[in-house]
């Protein structure tokens, strides 16, 4: 038996003792997401954290993802393998430049991507994801809204529902998907002639405008599990092939870039959380994420309006 299957066999052992669930990003390493015992987008695996029975759950995902689960669910023992597993948008909004956008636009609803930390997001009225930025903000009748951290969601959202919305920063980006430019999708195009482009709303808009879906994760693997096309062409980090080869074995999928191409594939932060890490993790039951009872109050009121306006 390979290093890899033994340590997937501890893992799975040790979930049981626990009582603990692992609940995986899509765009965890391959192993990571077998050993998952729910796989999925930002959205869906908030939602899994709360509805689930277990006292433990180990988050393999990016440490706000953690952070959102620990806030939705104060009496369950959240653990993230890794807490330096950042993200560039969390990073780019800070709680004092939301606080001063919101001193200017005192009337505007503030609606957060998902990708940020739980202490702006407690400042937040709306927290939505990519798979329900569009029809959020839709439903949201007021003359100004301020929208963060992603500028190319934010794009994407204008684009979508017509609407002006105020950017918070001005340009936070994801490092992965903000290096695609019209040239991949030219070149991948060129070498995949029978392949559909999909797309994630953290990508520019030249490639959002170029593809043939735009998608959450999620909403991807749906799009092509149900399209009839055999090929796809993927424009979103590196690990969301695994996902799809797990969960489409039937069809063929090609990534827009590949670690060959460009470090930038692979985002550094997800890649950061291992088989190694997550197997510490549940046998020393760290490192447990902590939100002040005050903050993760707000931020789950927040997320819970979202839900409503969702129904
Ligand atoms: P999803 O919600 O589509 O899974 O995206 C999360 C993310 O971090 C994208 O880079
Ligand atoms: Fe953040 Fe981009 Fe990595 Fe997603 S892929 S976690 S948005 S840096």
């Amino acid at each position: 038996i390979s290093a890899q299957s033994n340590i997937m066999a501890e893992i799975k052992k040790l979930k049981k003792e626990k009582n603990a669930i692992i609940l995986g990003h899509n765009y965890m390493e391959y192993g990571v997401q077998l050993v998952s015992d729910f796989t999925g987008d930002s959205y869906d695996l908030a939602v899994k954290a709360m509805k689930t029975d277990a006292k433990m759950i180990v988050f393999a995902g990016v440490y706000f993802m953690a952070e959102q689960a620990a806030a939705l669910n104060p009496d369950k023992k959240v653990l993230s393998p890794d807490p330096n597993a950042g993200c560039s948008l969390s990073d780019s909004l800070d709680v004092e430049t939301l606080k001063r956008y919101k001193s200017i636009y005192p009337d505007a609803p503030v609606v957060l991507y998902i990708n940020t930390s739980i202490y702006t997001k407690a400042l937040a009225d709306y927290i939505v994801t990519s798979s329900t930025a569009v029809k959020v903000v839709s439903k949201l009748d007021a003359k100004n809204i301020i929208f963060g951290p992603d500028v190319n969601l934010a794009n994407f959202v204008e684009q979508k529902t017509g609407k002006k919305l105020i950017k918070v920063p001005p340009n936070g980006r994801c490092i992965v998907h903000a290096s695609y430019t019209k040239q991949l999708v030219t070149l991948a195009r060129r070498k995949y002639p029978n392949a559909l482009l999909m797309a994630h709303p953290e990508s520019p808009i030249e490639i959002l405008d170029a593809a043939d879906f735009v998608g959450s994760t999620n909403q991807m693997i749906k799009f092509a599990k149900e399209n009839p096309n055999k090929e796809f062409i993927v424009a979103t980090e590196l690990g969301m092939i695994n996902a799809l080869k797990i969960q489409v074995p039937e069809k063929v999928f090609y990534p827009l870039v590949t670690t060959e191409a460009c470090g930038c594939a692979r985002c550094p932060y997800m890649a950061m959380v291992t088989l190694e890490k997550i197997k510490r993790s549940l046998e020393e039951e760290v490192y447990e994420v902590k939100v002040p009872t005050d903050v993760a109050e707000k931020a789950k009121e927040a997320f819970e309006r979202t839900m409503k306006i969702l129904e």
